[in-house]
């Protein structure tokens, strides 16, 4: 196995609250990984971590075999990218909001690579409107083509689909799918929707209290819990 990311020892705290706690995690370079676990859990700092956006408070993460810590070189921050749960759009049209992640990484934004990614997305009619105009579930897949876009080697997905119907979740989790499938493309995914995490994660973690509790083949995470904890929380008692 190839290994994306390596976490030893990592604890991120506010003050002396350490909001994560992880020991040992590593994940594999084309996996899917999902993450689930109750709110305030550490799911979201977690994301900020592998994406660098952060620094942990202790301890080592290692990207594709180096040790990152104080600057991260753009080579590494170019690879990964995240959707967040509550994304940002510029105050500008749709296909403007697509087109920067190109942009800002200083890639060629020339091309038929927006149009693409706004169809592939269900936004063509929506390409010259102004993005602070769009739903929740627009915003959300303007978001969604922003990041894939840039063909990053690691996909961070916050929530991705909480503001969509049915059928664009589908058609988020096949994107998801094919660009793990085609390209490689090592996604870290974010989720409430444990039949999310079922349809398209290849191993699923649950995370609370800044800890992963559990984390092992998605099938056998939901059929034979090993922790008493997952079996609870997928039972829906509350975790701390
Ligand atoms: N900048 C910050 N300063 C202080 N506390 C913070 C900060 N960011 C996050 N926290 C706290 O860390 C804990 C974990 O937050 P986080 O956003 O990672 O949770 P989560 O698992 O993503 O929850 P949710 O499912 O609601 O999105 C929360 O209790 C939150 O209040
Ligand atoms: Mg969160």
């Amino acid at each position: 196995m190839n290994t994306a990311y390596r976490l030893d020892d990592v604890r991120h705290c506010y003050g002396d609250r350490c909001v994560v706690d992880v020991p040992a995690l590593e994940i594999a370079t084309g996996e899917i990984l999902a993450i689930i676990g109750p709110s305030g859990a550490g799911k979201s700092t977690l994301l900020r971590l592998l994406d660098f956006l952060e620094s942990p408070t202790d301890g080592a993460i290692t990207y594709a075999g180096d040790v990152v810590d104080g600057d991260v070189p753009l080579a590494i921050r170019r690879d990964v990218t995240t959707v967040f749960q509550r994304p940002m759009l510029l105050r500008r049209s749709v296909a403007a909001n697509v087109r920067i992640g190109r942009k800002l990484r200083g890639l060629d934004t020339k091309g038929g690579d927006t149009e693409r990614w706004l169809e592939r997305l269900g936004l063509t009619e929506l390409a010259d409107a102004p993005a602070r105009t769009l739903s929740a579930g627009e915003a959300q897949r303007v978001a969604f083509a922003r990041a894939l876009i840039v063909e990053p080697s690691v996909l961070l997905l916050d929530e991705p689909t909480g503001n969509l119907d049915p059928y664009n979740v589908g058609l988020l989790e096949d994107i998801v799918r094919a660009e793990n499938a085609d390209r490689g493309t090592t996604v870290v995914l974010v989720t409430h929707d444990e039949f999310q995490a079922r349809r398209i994660a290849n191993r699923t973690a649950l995370m609370a209290s800044g800890s992963i509790v559990e984390l092992a083949d998605t099938e056998a995470f939901f059929t034979a819990p090993e922790d008493p904890r997952t079996a609870a929380f997928l039972e829906g008692d509350l975790l701390y």
